[in-house]
């Protein structure tokens, strides 16, 4: 067991080519090694763990906390969620917080919203079909608005307004300075904070009705500042993760005709596509942040304790040979499961059910409306979101 020796690894000076492609990155680094220092698109510095074994192990590390106050202040990192939420606690804390709300999202529940979720995306294509030009912004038309409806509706927060929160969420975690990320993150919190009080003053049937008494019974249970970091991370990790999903599946299969074919003639592949499509381009390169709380060696290298940030790269370990074979290869046949997409281990992903259901239903009614779906743009035109966490273009422009 040897101390880490190499070089911090500027990702930071990669630019473009790697926020289009990084996937080629990883790989190099996973050959030297399972982890390395990085400085991060994002500003700072990071510890990535790649390679399908270590960076699944990582997501379930016991000695890396999620603790926001483990943090090693020399890292300049400042959280941009509302409020303490499960991604930012460990248990006792993080198993109270995630059972107030996993009954909402056990398959079961999630499958009685299959009509419901199947009338947004309908709705939401009569309107991009009516385009006189034959031409739209998926993004725009249904990656985005598709599970922005459905969360808001779970949450029962109908009247959100969705454009200033998307600008808000995507700033809040992506690559912005950190000044503007924290002015982004103070909208939100003002936001989400009127639309606690007008639930209160008028509660219903829905989710944040729920969070709001559980609150105001039994601070115990939940306190008013994690209710307001509750409500912040379901609404955040509710679109941006599958909004990127349903992109980068359509995009993938328009770059691989003869898979798209096969799909098209066989819709039983269904299921494999959005799989696929999570394990070979899914909507993150890594999860949320974790912390040293001890050092902590994993092949070989010792991290130092201290709250120093560790990465497992969710993208790296599904492109793994170890794991799978020619993984470079986008293959909707393939069984794909085992990938670490939805994470590992006692965060593994609340919204896994739901994302699936979303994908599974975008993809299967673009498709069956859609015959003669095609890009409108050159794929290496397509302008990538930057950062570390989200995979995705922020447009993908279309013609049908
Ligand atoms: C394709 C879409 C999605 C992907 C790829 C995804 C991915 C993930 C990952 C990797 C984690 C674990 C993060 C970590 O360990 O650091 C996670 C946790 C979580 N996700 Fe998702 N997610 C998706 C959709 C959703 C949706 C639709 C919701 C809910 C509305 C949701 C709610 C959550 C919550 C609440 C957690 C925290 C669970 C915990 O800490 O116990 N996710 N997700």
């Amino acid at each position: 067991m040897g101390a880490h020796t190499s070089e911090t690894v500027d990702l930071a000076a990669l630019g473009d080519a790697f926020a289009r492609d990084p996937h080629p990155v990883y790989a190099g680094l996973r050959e030297r090694g399972p982890v390395h220092h990085v400085r991060m698109p994002e500003g700072s510095v990071a510890w990535l763990v790649v390679g399908y074994e270590e960076a699944r192990a990582a997501l379930s590390d016991p000695r890396l906390s999620k603790d926001w106050r483990s943090v090693s202040p020399s890292l300049g990192l400042k959280t941009v969620a509302s409020g303490p939420h499960m991604l930012t606690l460990d248990p006792p804390d993080h198993t109270r917080l995630r059972k107030l709300v996993a009954k909402e999202f056990t398959p079961k529940r999630v499958d009685a919203l299959a009509p419901r979720v199947q009338e947004l995306t309908d709705g939401l294509l009569d309107a991009m079909l009516a385009a006189p030009d034959r031409r739209a912004d998926l993004v725009d038309a249904l990656s985005f608005p598709l599970p922005m409806g459905v969360i808001c509706e779970l949450l029962g927060v109908p009247s959100l307004d969705r454009e200033s929160f998307r600008d808000w969420s995507n700033t809040a975690v992506g690559s912005a300075p950190a000044a503007e990320k924290a002015v982004a993150a103070g909208a939100m919190h003002a936001y989400l904070e009127e639309l606690v009080a007008a639930k209160r003053a008028r509660p219903g049937d829905d989710l944040l009705s729920d969070l709001v008494r559980a609150t105001d019974e039994d601070g115990d249970r939940l306190s008013p500042e994690e209710l307001l970091g509750t409500a912040w991370i379901l609404l955040v990790a509710g679109h941006e993760t599958t909004g990127n999903l349903i992109t980068n599946a359509v995009l993938t299969l328009l770059t691989h005709p003869e898979q798209l074919a096969a799909l098209r003639a066989d819709p039983g592949l269904l299921d494999g596509a959005v799989e696929e499509t999570l394990r070979y381009e899914g909507p993150l390169e890594t999860p949320t942040y974790r912390f040293t709380t001890e050092p902590v060696e994993i092949g070989g290298t010792v991290i130092p304790g201290g709250g120093e940030l560790v990465l497992p790269v969710i993208s790296d370990a599904n492109r793994d040979p170890a794991r799978f074979a020619d993984p470079g290869r986008f293959d909707i046949r393939r069984d794909a499961r085992g990938h670490v997409t939805f994470g590992h281990g006692i965060h593994y992903c609340l919204g896994a059910p739901l994302a699936r259901l979303e994908a599974r239903t975008a993809l299967r009614t673009v498709l069956e409306r859609c015959p003669g779906l095609a890009l409108d743009a050159h794929p290496d035109a397509l302008p990538w979101r930057e950062g570390l966490f989200i995979r995705g273009p922020h447009r993908l422009p279309v013609r049908f």
